[in-house]
């Protein structure tokens, strides 16, 4: 029986959230401040999910989607809300989290960072899945609900270049010798090449890889072939090996990089965010400046363009020695130096002994940085940093390190801000900064 519910917010899948006597009720397809006919598809003890079957007052923010596999795909959630309206959920999700979560409130919150909202993902995972049924292989992002492939034929948060491709690949795939051994296409854009990792589970035949060749040829395109983990990935062809990589214009960088090690998906909001945390960092020339979670050096070569020195420490040995490859070739070198580190297992006798940092940038994955803030917050006053600034992928991470920061730490925190890094998607990028 289809009920009628008053929608109250909204959670980071787009769901509209509700109440219905005491029992929260996320309502999939429905917005804040709607009155919606809704019929209930799953019910849990605490909770029950239900979904829209008609909006019987609709918000002023509710949009129509711009694409036509909205609903399906399941690589946006909430293209049905005005973009202006998705970044304005996602600050009160980062407010939500600092309060309940760290017990902690900026003394003011940033402006958020925009960048494109369409064609802006520059990494991507597409599925492969070879349906008889639909005649070939399906190439696309997986559905909403369940394991299938969207039969989409093109996909606006793509690159155009990217999405033009899309019904391409698919003929591409389904002319190999075994199609069904194709799982997975794997997109990186970089500025002057796009590399296309095709992982594949049986060996390609010399007839496939002539395709490949083909298709390279006439879509520009470097391909990389991944038999195994993401470390076996290398080019079809050597001279594609050293092509791929990014550039940061403000710093006169350009950072290489292999297709499969972590680079941030939108390309653009990227420079805005490496500017925006140099300048929250408020460096000065003569620092000393510790970038943590560095990755292959995002934000630790630009700030080797400002200040006197900086230590980028990262888990991963190849993060690393890519990042040292880039600080040569951008003639940096002297002026960084890196380490490979679990952050996970660190303590404040391992900060003190690095030596005196005048900033730390901090840059986690979701699973956040919950031992260098204990550590940051073990260390008395005169060795602390002057500044840290938190860039963070998740909202509860970087509350729960905020609190530690803060609660147990006694800094301060001066600013935090949502960073629009996947427009219509549920995915909240933050910064953060202390003092
Ligand atoms: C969000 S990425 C940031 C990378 C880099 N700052 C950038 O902007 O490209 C997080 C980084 O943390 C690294 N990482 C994950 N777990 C780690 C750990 N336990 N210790 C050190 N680094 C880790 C990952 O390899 C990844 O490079």
């Amino acid at each position: 029986m289809p009920e009628v519910f008053d929608v109250d917010s909204l959670d980071l899948e787009a769901r509209g959230v509700a109440r219905r006597d005491g029992k929260v009720v996320f309502i999939e397809g429905a917005l804040p401040g709607e009155v919606v006919r809704a019929r209930v598809i799953r019910s849990k003890s605490s909770f029950d999910v239900a979904r829209v079957e008609q909006v019987l007052a609709p918000s002023s923010q509710r949009v129509v989607p711009r694409c036509l596999y909205f609903g399906v795909c399941g690589g946006c959630s909430m293209q049905h809300l005005d973009p202006a309206a998705q970044v304005a959920v996602k600050q009160r999700v980062l407010e939500d989290a600092l309060w309940h979560i760290g017990k902690v409130t900026p003394a003011c919150i940033l402006p958020p960072l925009h960048g494109p909202s369409w064609g802006y993902r520059h990494r991507a995972r597409l599925s492969v899945r070879f349906v008889g049924k639909k005649g070939g292989a399906l190439v696309g992002f997986r559905e909403r609900r369940g394991s299938y492939v969207t039969d989409m034929q093109h996909c606006l948060v793509l690159p155009p270049h990217v999405s033009a491709m899309l019904m391409p690949l698919r003929a591409l795939v389904t002319s190999l010798s075994d199609p069904r051994s194709i799982p997975q296409i794997e997109v990186a854009v970089g500025d002057a090449t796009t590399a296309l990792i095709l992982r594949h589970l049986k060996p390609l035949t010399a007839a496939d890889l002539d395709l490949l060749m083909e298709f390279g040829r006439r879509y520009n395109v470097s391909w990389w072939l991944q038999p195994a983990g993401p470390e076996t990935a290398v080019t079809l062809r050597a001279e594609d090996a050293e092509k791929l990589a990014y550039l940061l214009p403000e710093y006169g960088l350009r950072m290489p990089y292999r297709p499969t090690d972590f680079t941030q998906v939108n390309q653009e909001i990227n420079r805005v965010l490496v500017h925006k945390a140099l300048s929250l960092l408020r460096v000065m020339p003569e620092d000393r400046v510790a970038d943590l979670f560095c990755g292959l050096g995002n934000f630790t070569l630009p700030l080797a363009t400002r200040v006197r020195v900086v230590v980028g420490i990262e888990g991963s040995k190849a993060l690393v020695e890519r990042a040292r490859e880039a600080a040569r070739q951008n003639n940096l070198a002297e002026r960084v130096s890196f380490a490979v580190l679990n952050l996970f297992a660190v303590d404040a006798q391992w900060l003190r002994d690095l030596g005196h940092f005048d900033r730390v940038l901090i840059d986690p994955p979701r699973e956040g940085a919950e031992a260098v803030a204990r550590a940051l917050a073990a260390l008395a006053v005169p060795e602390r940093p002057k500044r840290i600034v938190y860039v963070s992928c998740s909202p509860s991470t970087l509350a729960r390190d905020a609190g530690i920061l803060v609660n147990e730490g006694g800094y301060r925190m001066l600013s935090a801000g949502v960073v629009n890094m996947f427009p219509h998607t549920g995915h909240v990028e933050s910064i953060a900064v202390f003092q």
